[in-house]
């Protein structure tokens, strides 16, 4: 196995949501390292949940054109729901904040409505990465728990990348289509699918690879007791 080329503070700051990559593929080595390292993600019971699918190649880019045509086609068929309507608050304004300092990057103005439809379909191109893991989970009660065991998988995933050198970004859009990502994988109905992690080597040189979304002071989101 490979050395992390991180140490464990390193990773946690440098890890961030890549929307550029390099055309380079991990190798199968590399790749397994990082699925081998996010398999000690803690679960609720150990139920270990997360049933991951790794999308590479001619099956990536089927479902890329397939999830862009669903998508102009108007047939988004999510299996949990997303709007920007549901945050409320300094919450919404911070997703506000963040579209405005990845848009700002991209030099695209606030109004520009096509070039920012072009920008959200890029998520479904998987940001150019060459692979992709779609995070599906089985349903237990109404879900809220196993959701936050993929969570933990998620971000030992995202962390081990980072680690490692490479870069991801966890997408809620992944899962927008997931009745035609679940027929084109072969993965049961009963099999939810809650998002996707796009992931390869960043490419550094990319306008959005600058940003660094900011983050609260510690007090604003922890109160201390005793
Ligand atoms: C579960 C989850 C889903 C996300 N979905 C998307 C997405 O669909 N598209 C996107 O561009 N970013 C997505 N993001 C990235 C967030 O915008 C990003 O994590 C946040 O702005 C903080 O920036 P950072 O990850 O660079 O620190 C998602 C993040 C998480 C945790």
């Amino acid at each position: 196995m490979t050395t992390p080329i991180l140490a464990f503070d390193e990773t946690v700051r440098q890890r961030v949501s890549t929307r550029a990559f390099l055309p380079t593929p991990l190798t199968d080595e590399q790749l397994q390292e990082v699925l081998q390292d996010a398999q000690y993600s803690p679960s609720n019971c150990n139920t270990q949940p997360w049933n991951v699918h790794v999308v590479s190649g001619e099956t990536k880019n089927k479902l890329a054109q397939a999830m862009i045509a669903n998508d102009l086609a108007g047939k988004q068929t999510p299996d949990f729901s997303f709007s920007y309507d549901d945050f409320f608050g300094d919450y919404y304004t911070r997703s506000q904040d963040q579209a405005r300092l990845y848009y700002d990057s991209l030099g695209i103005a606030r109004d520009d409505k096509d070039k920012r439809h072009e920008m959200y379909l890029k998520n479904y191109q998987f940001f150019n990465a060459p692979h992709a893991a779609f995070l599906f989970m089985p349903s237990f009660g109404d879900n809220i728990r196993v959701a936050s065991d993929i969570g933990m998988y998620a971000q030992s995933f995202l962390l081990s990348l980072t680690a490692r050198g490479y870069a991801g970004i966890p997408q809620t859009l992944l899962g927008f289509h997931a009745d035609i990502i679940r027929a084109a994988l072969g993965v049961p109905d009963d099999y939810r699918l809650l998002f996707g992690i796009s992931f390869g080597y960043a490419d550094t040189t990319a306008p959005s690879a600058k940003i660094r979304q900011p983050r609260l002071p510690v007090a604003t989101s922890v109160r201390m007791h005793g």
